[in-house]
């Protein structure tokens, strides 16, 4: 009936789902019955015939599932991008009541493209639900696969990004506590030189590409020179450290 309160729509739910950093193996339960159940499932990509980090993860650990891409240029106005995808894609799809998973590597509330597509569908469709599954996290694998404690006890750990250089990292490096570095690929040699001239390279761990063809897990200590891929975390060590060292099972082959 025209007006009645119960024809008005069910809210649409967008989901972030967190699908780890690349190995299907760590892709949650949870996250692979959100990602059965949704309606849509979103990957970001940087072109339509490209299949993204996180839609190759869905094929590995969903097989099946039809992935709608969302080509983000990282040279365009990433804000306007967002905004672009809500209204002509996201919004009306929550508008109709389905529900929506946007995947993304890692943890979707950890420096991640989700949080922006999130904001954007808020600020257009206050009505929609917005949830997130959370996802294991590279340096959690990275922690894993060499037998690394990062924290124990009293300790603390630091989160930064190298992204656009080493400030925070040294900042970071004014306490004992662990730090991991996200983004530090392009910046590698001047995180070796801060760990160097802080005493905190014993220890200091390289892992890029994890849980992709590629992947190299090495000391910092031993890295070459040349940039490291944007997909490389860095772990440091408390100081003292927790543990002795870390082993070096990361030289290891995994078994097939
Ligand atoms: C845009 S952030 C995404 C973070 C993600 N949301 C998370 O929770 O891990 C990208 C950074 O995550 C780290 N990263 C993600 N996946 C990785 C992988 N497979 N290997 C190494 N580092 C990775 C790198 O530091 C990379 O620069």
């Amino acid at each position: 009936m025209p007006g009645n309160c119960s024809a008005r729509r069910r809210p649409g739910r967008l989901v972030g789902v967190g699908i780890g950093p690349g190995d299907p193996e760590l892709v949650t339960v949870k996250a692979q019955r959100v990602i059965r159940e949704s309606d849509r499932v979103v990957a970001p990509s940087t072109a339509l015939d490209a299949v993204g980090k996180a839609e190759a993860i869905v094929r590995e650990a969903v097989p099946g599932t039809p992935v709608d891409r969302f080509c983000f240029d990282m040279t365009h106005d990433p804000e306007a991008r967002y905004i672009e995808l809500a209204t002509t894609t996201l919004v009306p799809w929550l508008q109709q009541g389905l529900q929506v998973a946007f995947v993304t590597i890692g943890d979707p509330n950890i420096y991640s493209t989700f949080s922006s597509v999130a904001r954007a569908v808020r600020s257009l469709d206050p009505e929609a639900t917005i949830e997130t599954v959370p996802g294991i996290m590279a340096f959690q694998a990275l922690a894993a696969s060499t037998s690394t404690v990062l924290v124990d006890g009293t300790g603390s750990l630091s989160l930064v990004t190298a992204l656009d250089g080493v400030a925070h990292l040294r900042k970071a490096l004014d306490e004992d506590g662990a730090v991991v570095v996200y983004k530090g690929g392009r910046h590698i040699n001047e995180v070796r030189s801060c760990l160097e001239s802080t005493g905190r390279l014993e220890g200091a761990l390289c892992g890029e590409l994890l849980g992709w063809p590629g992947e190299q897990i090495l000391a910092v200590s031993d890295l070459d020179g040349r940039p490291a891929s944007y997909l490389s975390t860095v772990i440091v060590p408390p100081t003292p450290a927790p543990t002795p060292a870390p082993t070096p099972a990361f030289g290891a082959k995994k078994e097939q």
